[in-house]
């Protein structure tokens, strides 16, 4: 089919508001770029290795951070049915999430931490979420590094993903540990009135009760099905963000995926960095924030 003057000058208005949208927020990491002002990244989402991009940043700027690594689930070479149905279970299967050991593994989650803690400030906190896979290595890890953890913070699921095989309990829930730098912080963020409003019972406990992401809230690919298999709700960034930090504050997510942590940074009034080594969750991120001021 040939296209008419029309249609063609429609194509190219979308082509030019695409490069406009990437100008605006995304930065290419090269390895040609040696270091990184403050004001060139505020608000920018850099497509890049956290371990590279880390390094390039001066020391002592973020207020707070929020990872939610890789989980390495060691999930078997083949497909996985479900107990009853039969049906195949879309898991996280991701290369992203494949280690060849526990010590390759830990080797990873070392090295961003200690990355992480050079560019906090000497007040602010940390979050790292995963699962029972991972979480108790990432805490011992932590403790190592000299981290103070102030809390395990319980994610319980109202909808989990079922059980597969019925060999075990259905894993309903995910752990959130939140830490200062060191034992000697005491100076840190702490809104007690969210923490008692998120939390369960009068007191607040430690226990949030919310869905996976869901529905409309869930980035699709061009197949419809979803862009990334462990996108967190806004739900969860919103109580992250609401009980640690302040608004100006500005937070870092290293591995950041479709981008949760900084999109609900931005509606917050919060200002953000993230890193994504990925090129198709980046373009999820910009879809994210295309309607955002940021980039109008
Ligand atoms: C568990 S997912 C994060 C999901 C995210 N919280 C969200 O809501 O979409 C972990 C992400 O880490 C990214 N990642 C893995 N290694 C990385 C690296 N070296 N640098 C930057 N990102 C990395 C993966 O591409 C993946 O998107």
């Amino acid at each position: 089919m040939m296209w008419g003057k029309r249609e063609k000058q429609k194509m190219n208005n979308l082509f030019e508001e695409k490069l406009e949208l990437k100008s605006k927020i995304l930065i290419e990491d090269t390895p040609q770029k040696q270091e990184y002002s403050l004001e060139e990244i505020k608000n920018k989402v850099i497509l890049g290795d956290a371990f590279k991009v880390l390094r390039k940043i001066e020391k002592e700027v973020f207020d707070m951070v929020f990872i939610d690594p890789p989980y390495f689930l060691q999930l078997p070479n083949k497909e996985l049915k479900r107990w009853r149905v039969k049906t195949v279970v879309e898991g996280v299967n991701d290369e992203w999430d494949k280690f060849s050991s526990f010590h390759e593994y830990d080797n990873f989650i070392t090295m961003l931490l200690t990355e992480v803690k050079r560019v906090m400030k000497p007040t602010a906190t940390i979050w790292v979420i995963a699962t029972y896979h991972s979480i108790f290595r990432i805490g011992k890890i932590m403790q190592d590094l000299g981290f103070w953890i102030l809390n395990d913070v319980i994610w319980v699921k109202t909808n989990p993903m079922p059980n597969w095989l019925g060999v075990r309990f259905t894993n309903a829930t995910e752990t959130l540990i939140w830490a200062v730098k060191d034992k000697s912080v005491k100076k840190y963020t702490f809104n007690k009135e969210y923490a008692k409003k998120f939390g369960i019972g009068k007191i607040g406990a430690n226990v949030w009760t919310l869905p996976i992401c869901l529905g409309a809230e869930r980035l699709k690919d061009e197949k419809g099905k979803k862009l990334h298999s462990t996108q967190k709700p806004i739900e969860l960034l919103k109580r992250v963000i609401l009980t640690s930090t302040n608004e100006g504050d500005l937070i870092l997510d290293p591995v950041a995926g479709t981008g949760t942590t900084g999109y609900v940074a931005h509606i917050l009034k919060r200002n953000f960095v993230m890193i994504e080594i990925n090129q198709k969750y980046v373009n999820g991120i910009l879809e994210r924030f295309k309607y955002s001021h940021l980039l109008s």
